[in-house]
C-alpha cells in the first residue's frame, strides 16, 4: 500500500540554487521561499551555513535567513561543523542538517575530510543541537553510486546511516547524489536498513534525476513505507562537488504523481508551477521539469 500523506522536504532554495553560477539576489531567494510556502510547502530548506568559498551562491545566508525566518513553515539549513552551527543558532534556526558521505572520494571532495573525520566533525554539532532541542537531519550522499568509485555496496551505506542515527539524528535523508539508483536498489537498501534496526519512519529519500529514475525510485520508497520525500521546485539543482550531478526530482513531477495516486501533499500545483516559471525567468533557463513544461504550455 501507499501512505495517505507524504511530507515533501523542498530543497529548491538550497540544493536547487547552490550550483547556479550567476549570483541570485538575496531578495529573489526570499521571494522564492515565500512563494513556495504560499504554494503549501511546509518544509523548505532555506540555505547553508558552509564556508562561503565552497558554495559562493549561499554566502548570503546571514542576510537571507532573517527575511524568511518568521514564515509559518519549517526552514532547515545545512550545517557542516560547529562554526556553521554557531552561525545558524545565532539567527534562531530550529532545524539543521549535517551531511555525510557513504564514500571516501565524495567526503574528501565535499568536506575535505575522510568519512570518519566528517562523522567526528558532526558529533559535537548534533550533540549541541539536540541539547537545544533543534531538529537534526542527517544527509547521506552517494548511497547508490559514486562518480569516482562506481556502485556503492549497501553495507557501506548502512554503516554510516547507523553512525548518524547513533549520534542522535532525528531523521536520515538517503541521497542519490548523481541519480544512478534504480527501484530494486532502493528497496534493497531500505530493507537492509530495517534489518539493522533503522526504522522506515526515520528515513527520507533524496533522488537526483540524472537518469530519469527519480520518480520510479520514489514510488519504490513509498511502497516500502517512506513518507518523507525531498524534491526541488522546477527540478533545479545539482551538487558543485559531485561530477555529473544534475537537478533533484522536480517537486511538480512528484506532486503530479501523488495527486494521481490520491496521496495528500497539501501543495497547490498551480501556484507551485507558477513559482518555477517565475524562477526560470530569473535564471534565464527553462525548468527541466516535464510537469512544469506541460502545465505552463496549457
Ligand atoms: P576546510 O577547508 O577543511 O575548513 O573545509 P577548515 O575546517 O579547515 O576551516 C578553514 C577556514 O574556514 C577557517 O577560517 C574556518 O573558520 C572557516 P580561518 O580560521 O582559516 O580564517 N570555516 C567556516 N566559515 C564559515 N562557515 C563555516 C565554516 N567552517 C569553516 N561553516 C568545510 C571544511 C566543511 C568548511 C568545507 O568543506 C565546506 O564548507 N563544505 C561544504 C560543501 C557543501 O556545502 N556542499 C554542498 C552541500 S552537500 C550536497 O549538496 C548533497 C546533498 O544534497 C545530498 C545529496 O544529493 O547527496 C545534501
Ligand atoms: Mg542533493
Amino acid at each position: 500500500g501507499l501512505p495517505a500523506r507524504v511530507r515533501i522536504h523542498e530543497v529548491g532554495p538550497r540544493d536547487g540554487l547552490q550550483n547556479e553560477k550567476r549570483t541570485v539576489p538575496t531578495e529573489v531567494k526570499a521571494d522564492f521561499i515565500r512563494r513556495l510556502a504560499d504554494a503549501g510547502l511546509t518544509t523548505i530548506e532555506a540555505t547553508s551555513f558552509v564556508h562561503p568559498k565552497w558554495v559562493p551562491q549561499l554566502a548570503d545566508a546571514e542576510q537571507l535567513f532573517p527575511l524568511v525566518g518568521e514564515l509559518p513553515v519549517e526552514l532547515p539549513v545545512l550545517v557542516p561543523n560547529e562554526r556553521g552551527l554557531d552561525r545558524a543558532l545565532a539567527l534562531g534556526a530550529r532545524r539543521i542538517a549535517v551531511f555525510a558521505s557513504a564514500t571516501e572520494s565524495f567526503a574528501k571532495a565535499n568536506l575535505n575530510r575522510t568519512v570518519d573525520e566528517a562523522l567526528a566533525m558532526f558529533e559535537p554539532v548534533v550533540a549541541r543541537a539536540k541539547a537545544q532541542k533543534v531538529h537534526v537531519r542527517g544527509y547521506l550522499s552517494m548511497c547508490f553510486g559514486d562518480p569516482w568509485e562506481g556502485p556503492v555496496p549497501v553495507q557501506q551505506v548502512v554503516r554510516v546511516c547507523k553512525a548518524l542515527m547513533d549520534m542522535g539524528c532525528d531523521e536520515l535523508s538517503l541521497g542519490d547524489t548523481i541519480g544512478v539508483a534504480t527501484p530494486g536498489h532502493v528497496q534493497a537498501l531500505l530493507s537492509q536498513l530495517n534489518e539493522e534496526g533503522v526504522p522506515t519512519g526515520a528515513i527520507g529519500v533524496h533522488f537526483h534525476d540524472t537518469y530519469g529514475q527519480a520518480l520510479a525510485n520514489t514510488l519504490a520508497a513509498l511502497q516500502h513505507g517512506v513518507t518523507t520525500v525531498d524534491a526541488s521546485a522546477g527540478g533545479l539543482g545539482g551538487c558543485p562537488y559531485a561530477k555529473s550531478a544534475t537537478g533533484n526530482l522536480a517537486t511538480e513531477d512528484l506532486v503530479w504523481m501523488l495527486q494521481g495516486l490520491g496521496v495528500d501533499t497539501g501543495v497547490d500545483l498551480g501556484r507551485l508551477t507558477a513559482t518555477s516559471v517565475w524562477m526560470a525567468a530569473h535564471l534565464d533557463r527553462p525548468s527541466p521539469s516535464r510537469t512544469v513544461r506541460a502545465l505552463s504550455h496549457k
